[in-house]
């Protein structure tokens, strides 16, 4: 087992009726930028629930932050929350409001003039921010209970994440009933994120680290098995509220605790989003399958344990199970309706040498072994034709 520092200050608040403790959330006094996405939480009820919260509050609104959070919305929102001088950010939503509230926290504070420093940086720089309280409404990225961020700039299709001991949510209200309005497009990107939180930080190289593993291996075992009701048009209670819980915990930083972390399939899909406009899953599910098949060697021993404790294979031997748990995840996603080939969305051989040459303009490599580097994004991506 590797090193590690571990320390997640934000506080959670689960279950039905929670977001009318808002009032009790915030400072009494505080001057509020609520930030949301292009109305859903109009249409659910939401919006009007938190409104109804903060009846007797000095509330600024700040809506139509996109999928993908891009630096030219949300410079506009950090000069509203300038000149309005905001004491409190409330970012209701899914994961792309509560990353731009992130960004929009961090810049807010931010004395230099080029804010995209504090992406460039990863964070580095970001020595304040403005306190943040989320209400979630997707259960996928875990932003609302993590430091990071994923922000898009479109003049430059570059899409980057940065994140900072100061973007942590001060707390994050989790309504499982929020997200009985999501569509099975919206769950199926849910599972197949969180799914691939997991597995970046679990089929590694094998550090001998047994609760870290069943940490991973019990999200994907829960996963595989919500989704048919997830999937299906009954509202569960029990299976929302399971699902939301799973997606906080694929991503709140307690699994990758003292383990060798992957992210390479989250670094070349960022690329595919800035690129092409998929969704943050649609790239996922397209590149993992193909980076497995590549670091089949490396990644053999923890791929035979998805197949034998997932997916529940009992025949083969280590190699052949490997190659049996890359088939199944392919085929669970295909379950969920989810396509895992680049020709699914007419994108072609030419088309990603773009992103072969943006792997090669940066110079460095990424994986567990530091070993993917811009011929193996090739390649890759080759194989995800
Ligand atoms: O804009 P509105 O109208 O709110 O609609 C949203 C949006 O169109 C809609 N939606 C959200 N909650 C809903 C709902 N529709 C109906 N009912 C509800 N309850 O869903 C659409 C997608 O929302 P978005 O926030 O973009 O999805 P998601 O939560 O998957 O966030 C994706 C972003 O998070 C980043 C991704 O790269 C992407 O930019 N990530 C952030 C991470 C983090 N902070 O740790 C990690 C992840 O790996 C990921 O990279
Ligand atoms: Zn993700």
């Amino acid at each position: 087992m590797e090193n590690f520092t571990y320390c997640n200050p934000t506080k959670i608040i689960f279950g039905k009726n929670t977001i009318a403790q808002l009032d009790e959330l915030i400072e009494p006094e505080a001057k509020i930028l609520f930030l949301y996405g292009f109305g859903s939480i109009k249409k659910n009820g939401v919006y009007q629930q938190a409104m109804k919260a903060l009846k007797n509050r000095k509330v600024i609104e700040f809506a139509n932050i996109e999928p993908n959070p891009t630096y030219e919305t949300c410079i506009k929102a950090i000069e509203l929350g300038r000149k309005e001088k905001i004491d409190f950010i409330l970012a209701v939503g899914g994961g792309s409001v509560l990353d731009a509230s992130k960004f929009i926290a961090a810049g807010i504070k931010y004395k230099d003039d080029d804010l995209w420093q504090i992406v460039t940086s990863r964070g580095s720089v970001v020595t304040s921010a403005i306190p943040i309280g989320t209400v979630l409404t997707l259960p996928a990225t875990g932003s609302e209970m993590n430091r990071w961020s994923v922000m898009s700039k479109s003049s430059t299709k570059e899409k980057l994440s940065f994140g900072s001991e100061h973007t942590y949510p001060k707390f994050s209200i989790l309504d499982p009933e929020t997200t009985y309005s999501l569509d099975k497009k919206q769950i199926r990107n849910g599972i197949v994120d969180t799914f691939v939180h997991a597995v970046e930080q679990y089929a590694t190289i094998d550090l001998n680290t047994p609760l870290q593993d069943r940490y991973a291996i019990s999200i994907l075992q829960t996963l595989v098995e919500l989704a048919p009701s997830l999937m299906s048009d009954k509202k569960d209670y029990d299976a929302y509220a399971s699902f939301m819980w799973t997606a906080t915990q694929a991503q709140n930083g307690l699994l990758g605790c003292g383990v060798r972390l992957d992210w390479s399939t989250h670094g070349i899909g960022h690329e595919l989003t800035a690129f092409f406009g998929l969704a943050h899953a649609e790239t996922l599910a397209i590149v993992l399958p193909a980076l497995w098949k590549y670091e089949l060697d490396n990644k053999c021993k923890k791929l035979a344990k998805i197949a034998r404790q997932v997916f529940n294979v009992t025949e083969g031997d280590e190699k052949q199970q490997a190659n049996t748990a890359i088939m199944k995840t392919s085929a669970f996603f295909n379950s969920i309706q989810m396509p895992t080939t680049l020709a699914h969305y007419n994108i072609k051989k030419a088309d990603i040498q773009q992103v072969v040459d943006r792997f090669a303009e940066r110079g460095s490599s990424i994986g567990e072994n530091q070993d993917i580097d811009a011929k193996a994004v090739e390649k890759i991506l080759k194989m995800c034709l």
